[in-house]
């Protein structure tokens, strides 16, 4: 057994002496007293140093210690109700592991981008760690939500010979002899395993060189992407639903604390209900236009267009039905109407824009065999994805959610490169 205990469990501790092991995250000193507001990657606590309870040199470490020097501390746990927590440590004993030197982050506003250079040691900073903690929940409540629904895990290889969302925006590699792609989404290899498993889903990095610099766009982004056999667009729309309200549901329940690190106004988050609204992209469009965007039949949406249908709404929004023009090759047509897909896009609140995108899958091949020929796509790369259609074709469906742009509109962060541990953009590459 460890002699420290953790100090997210202070609490269990109530006027017990404890060991905590960590950080110094900010010093304040006022004479006879002086406080540390110490951290261990588990929570914040506040310990307090008097003169008359510690001896002389434990006292004079006021002088020494420096943010971020790491300390063994050893005190008596007392409530605290002015905490945000409840609780303080009375220190009785510090032990100095490592005085740290001068630290670049002062507990200041610095620019994001000064902050994204020392990323590596802003982790430690209270909001990126209420972000990563939250981002963590999200990823665990995912893998919970599809196991718990019959849905078997298959992951997705990384290089691929070829594009599944488009030739405009892939990392070309090379792979020995030959040339080699970094995977932009694990669709088409799950389209495969639905064949075998029924209901599955991957759920792991996916690479775009999107040339955006916005704050919407990483290169290096992870999408959880479920698909099942003899879905159609509604029983996919369903899921979708269900999938984001769950993952809301579960944010309230298990990030409180994280959530009010991050000062979210937790109230837009209870105010998600289902059913989302499903709008068709035509909708969409007397929604724009009601709101003076001149924009015609077959444009896609931008951001700002994104974000005023949005508004409408206290829920995400799915629209769904999309020309065809605008929407990847795999894509069922719309029955009723060849113009269109059976595709939809989900819109978060609050300007978060696209977290999930989907579609019925094409389940004809020799409609998908068009689309191939028109889209100029390699028909030899794809003799693999027709054989799905070949063998016992039935009618498909699966989505993608990007978990940076959920965990953005969660955490009600600026920009998604705060919702990764290490952003890839078209300008970053470090740390
Ligand atoms: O809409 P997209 O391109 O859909 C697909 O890739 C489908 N193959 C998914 C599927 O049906 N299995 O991407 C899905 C989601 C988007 O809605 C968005 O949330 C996220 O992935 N996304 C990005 N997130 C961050 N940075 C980028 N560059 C992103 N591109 C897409
Ligand atoms: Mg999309």
């Amino acid at each position: 057994m460890a002699d420290y205990i953790l100090a997210k469990y202070i609490s269990k501790h109530l006027n017990k002496e404890v060991t905590l092991k960590g950080w110094i995250y900010n010093i304040r000193k006022s004479g006879k007293i002086w406080f540390l507001i110490f951290r261990d990657g588990t929570e914040f606590i506040q310990c307090v140093v008097l003169k008359n309870e510690v001896t002389e040199k434990i006292f004079d470490l006021k002088s020494t210690l420096t943010q971020e020097s790491s300390i063994s501390v050893t005190g008596i746990v007392q409530e605290a109700p002015r905490q945000d927590i409840g609780y303080e440590l009375l220190v009785k004993d510090i032990e100095v592991i490592h005085i740290a030197e001068e630290y670049p982050i002062a507990l200041k506003d610095h620019g994001v981008d000064f902050l994204m250079d020392k990323r590596h040691l802003w982790l430690r900073s209270k909001a990126p760690f209420a972000i990563m903690k939250i981002r963590a929940e999200i990823e665990q409540a995912s893998r919970d939500f599809f196991n718990e629904r019959d849905f078997t895990l298959v992951d997705s290889p990384m290089f691929t010979p070829n594009a599944a969302e488009g030739s405009t925006t892939l990392f070309e590699t090379k792979y020995f002899d030959r040339k080699a792609y970094l995977t932009q989404s694990g669709q088409l290899y799950s389209e495969a395993a639905v064949m075998a498993l029924n209901r599955t889903y991957c759920f792991g990095p996916c690479f775009r060189a999107e040339k955006s610099k916005t704050r919407r766009h990483l290169t290096e982004f992870w999408m959880i992407e479920p698909e099942m056999a003899f879905f159609d667009i509604h029983d996919d729309m369903d899921l979708a639903e269900e999938f984001v309200n769950y993952l809301i549901q579960h944010a309230l329940k298990n990030c409180r604390r994280e959530l009010e690190i991050l000062g979210r106004d937790i109230s837009k988050l209870e105010g998600v209900k289902t059913p989302f609204p499903r709008i068709t992209y035509d909708e969409a469009l007397e929604i724009l236009r009601e709101k003076d965007y001149k924009i015609e039949w077959g444009e896609d949406f931008g951001a700002p267009q994104e974000t005023a249908i949005a508004e409408e709404f206290d829920s995400p929004v799915m629209i769904w039905r999309w020309p065809a023009t605008l929407k990847a090759f795999y894509m069922k047509r719309d029955p009723e109407d060849e113009r269109y897909v059976l595709g939809v896009d989900m819109i978060a609140p609050e300007g978060h824009g696209e977290i999930i995108g989907g579609s019925q899958r094409e389940e004809d091949i020799n409609v998908l065999l068009k689309r191939i020929e028109k889209e100029k796509l390699p028909k030899e790369d794809f003799e693999w994805f027709l054989d799905i259609r070949r063998y016992g074709s039935v009618p498909h469906s699966g989505f993608g959610l990007g978990l940076e742009r959920t965990i953005g509109w969660i955490c009600g962060t600026h920009h998604i490169r705060e919702c990764i541990p290490w952003p890839r953009t078209m300008v970053r590459l470090k740390p």
